[in-house]
């Protein structure tokens, strides 16, 4: 499909309503999405205390791209692509490890951290080591999170990590620590996974443990009043009194949208939890249990709830036109010891039985939308946000 086909498919979307079948089954689509959205925007590879020492390194992988995160001092981290300046070899084979020097198998030219190349044999007299570099993308820690973004010439994150990094400080997540990460492949197109992260209307039919504890399953619950109770209490209780909302729309450059946003939780609940009880020690400087939780987004396809004792992640990538992944990490206080602080079985049951679920649903969302029969519908205005995404998406192609 050549880009004039596609924007006229773009012009011809109606708004609030779900998109036409070759926006997830066209592979010419795919490959302008690969290049236009996520060769582009800010993807979460990690988190730092998944590399604490120096040396330490794990590999990210998208649409056959390879990228060696390796934490080259305390306070650095450095996104190398795994290809040989040599001749163009994968280097690093394995999905973690730790060298302080990066080796290729295939003849042996090494690298330090910075991707300079240190030792090369055979290569004669002349040969300079000094203009040899293994190639970077660039690399940013926001509060402990690990984001990469392939584009030389990206837009800076560096408005996102000052600002949401101040709603995130009570929670000290650079502190953190990964209690669990898990994959969850589907087979669906990426966008309708994202589609799916974006609303609740499913929540309620779909989600009876989450809708247990969380008031924004319920529409009915969005009393003005109980997000103010919430917003005042998680004040009292140490954290920030701003949020944060620049949303897909308002993102002040290409996918660099972020948004920080509470919610209250069902009186009674805590926490995300199967009984709503604590399921962890209280995160960083947050003083009590304030009855809500929050939502944060970086960048368009990362996103986060965060709850007084543990936050999730969920990190959703492609894996090809008909196939994407969720990655979701499980962050809890750092010097908590699994089976005395926290039971891991406890702290991960919602948010796998949730995504299950909802790997589920996604599956057999993309079995329709793939059907010779599959028509555009209408959207609920509890699908706002899953709109707000799929028009950025829709710009972002045209871009
Ligand atoms: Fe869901």
């Amino acid at each position: 499909m050549e880009q004039h086909e596609i924007e006229q498919l773009v012009a011809a979307q109606p708004k609030m309503r779900s998109m036409d079948q070759r926006f997830y089954t066209d592979e010419e689509i795919y490959r302008v999405e690969m290049e236009k959205i996520f060769m582009r925007s800010w993807l979460y590879a990690g988190h730092i205390s998944e590399i604490p020492r120096v040396g330490d390194w794990f590999l990210y992988e998208l649409d056959g791209e390879s990228v060696i995160i390796i934490r080259a001092a305390e306070d650095k981290v450095n996104a190398l692509v795994n290809v040989c300046r040599h001749r163009g070899s994968r280097l690093c084979l394995e999905h973690k490890g730790r060298s302080k020097r990066l080796t290729c198998l295939y003849h042996g030219w090494t690298y330090d951290m910075e991707g300079q190349l240190r030792a090369a044999a055979h290569m004669g007299d002349d040969f300079d080591k000094s203009n040899i570099r293994l190639r970077r993308v660039q690399c940013e820690v926001l509060a402990g999170m690990i984001y990469i973004n392939f584009a030389e010439d990206a837009a800076s994150l560096q408005p996102t990590i000052d600002d949401l990094g101040a709603c995130l400080e009570p929670y000290d997540l650079r502190n953190a620590k990964v209690a669990h990460r898990q994959s969850y492949p589907m087979a669906a197109n990426w966008k309708l996974a994202v589609e799916n992260y974006c609303e609740c209307y499913h929540c309620a039919p779909a989600h009876p443990e989450y809708s247990r504890g969380h008031a924004l399953a319920d529409p009915d619950q969005k009393h003005a009043e109980a997000y103010e109770r919430v917003h005042q209490q998680a004040i009292t209780c140490g954290l920030s009194q701003r949020q944060a909302d620049k949303n897909y729309a308002d993102a002040p450059g290409f996918g660099t949208c972020y948004t920080y946003e509470r919610y209250p939780l069902v009186r009674g609940h805590l926490t995300g939890s199967k009984d709503g009880q604590p399921v962890a020690p209280l995160l960083g400087t947050i003083k009590d249990y304030f009855g809500g939780c929050t939502d944060f987004q970086v960048g368009p396809v990362t996103f986060a709830l965060a709850y007084c004792d543990y936050v999730v992640i969920y990190a959703f990538k492609p894996l090809s036109h008909g196939r994407s992944d969720c990655d979701i990490t499980w962050l809890v206080r750092g010097d908590a010891e699994a089976g005395k602080d926290y039971d891991h079985d406890r702290l991960v049951w919602l948010w796998d039985v949730t995504t299950e679920a909802d790997k589920r649903i996604i599956e057999r969302n993309a079995e329709g939308v793939n059907s010779r029969f599959y028509e555009p519908g209408p959207l609920s205005f509890m699908e706002a946000f899953t709109w707000e995404f799929l028009s950025w998406y829709q710009d972002a192609l045209r871009a």
